[in-house]
């Protein structure tokens, strides 16, 4: 028998890797270890799981209840492979939520409730790319340029997916969350709710901070986004087949990395609900 072994992914100390664990028969020490490393690091991944769908939801369950959960399935498929076998273009309305997906951002923060964590696995993968990358919003808030800190301390921003998509010129767009009618408004630094310590909340959903002119909040919204997602808080994860990864949306960001979008790339996600006290918007 393996032992469960639970180690930082890197020196940058994004996220961390955990090996010698079978998740669908977690013993209750086990759990204990991955709940507080989920708390510690926002990021675990679990190469080698291949879970079924079933399984994938009721460790995500674990954390929490679940969001999002389509046709029954709480493991939804984020793939771009019709019924038949090919792939969908690029105009697809599937296609360009995946695409989307490209830009940094948290789940759900533009729905009334953002999430508490997301879990994804990969089932089909291109030849090349398609990666997922994640950025450490604690350590990007901790880092901010002197004086920052403070500007941003009581600002807030709308988020919304018809916004982020619109931006990104995916004018095909709809599906879950594109049509909330009004978009939460949530303040710029988050404090965990178990951690207690202060994130970043960003990403490309943010924009309209209230009190200031647009072009202000975007250039404003843009330079903590760059700031923030610099390569030694970013990790990259090259999937393999078979691979599961838990994160935490209250300090993560997260993007989809590009690929040849002729190849078939299937994943499944997890989403786990947020707190309604301390995920609902302001
Ligand atoms: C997600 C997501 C990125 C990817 O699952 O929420 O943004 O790499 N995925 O597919
Ligand atoms: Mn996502």
């Amino acid at each position: 028998m393996s032992q469960l072994s639970i180690e930082p992914l890197s020196a940058k100390n994004v996220g961390a890797l955990v090996t010698g664990i079978d998740l669908v028969s977690l013993k209750n020490d086990e759990w204990q270890a991955i709940l507080e490393a989920f708390h510690e690091y926002g990021l675990l991944v679990f190469p080698g799981q291949h879970l079924s769908d079933e399984d994938q939801g009721a460790f995500g369950r674990r954390f929490g209840e679940l969001e999002m959960i389509v046709e029954g399935h709480s493991a939804v498929p984020l793939s771009n492979k019709t019924k038949d076998g090919d792939v969908v273009d690029k105009d697809d309305p599937i296609m360009q939520v995946l695409l989307g997906n490209e830009g940094w951002h948290t789940d759900s923060s533009y729905m009334p409730i953002s999430a508490k964590a997301s879990v994804l696995s990969a089932h089909v993968l291109p030849a090349s790319g398609g990666g997922t990358e994640w950025a450490d919003m604690r350590a990007a808030y901790e880092a901010l340029p002197e004086g920052l800190q403070e500007t941003i301390q009581d600002l807030a921003a709308f988020h919304s997916l018809k916004y982020s998509q619109a931006r990104a010129g995916m004018t095909q767009s709809k599906g879950y969350g594109y049509d909330v009618e009004e978009p939460p408004l949530r303040p710029l630094v988050k404090f965990h709710p178990v951690t207690g310590k202060p994130a970043l909340y960003i990403g490309r959903h943010a924009h309209g901070i209230p009190g200031l002119e647009n072009a202000e909040s975007e250039a404003l919204l843009d330079r903590l986004l760059s700031f923030a997602c610099s390569p030694e808080r970013c990790h990259e994860h090259h999937w393999q087949v078979g691979d599961l990864i838990i994160w935490d949306n209250r300090r993560m960001l997260h993007r989809a990395r590009p690929y040849d979008i002729q190849q078939a790339r299937v994943m499944k996600h997890t989403r786990i609900a947020g707190d309604v006290r301390t995920e609902s918007g302001m």
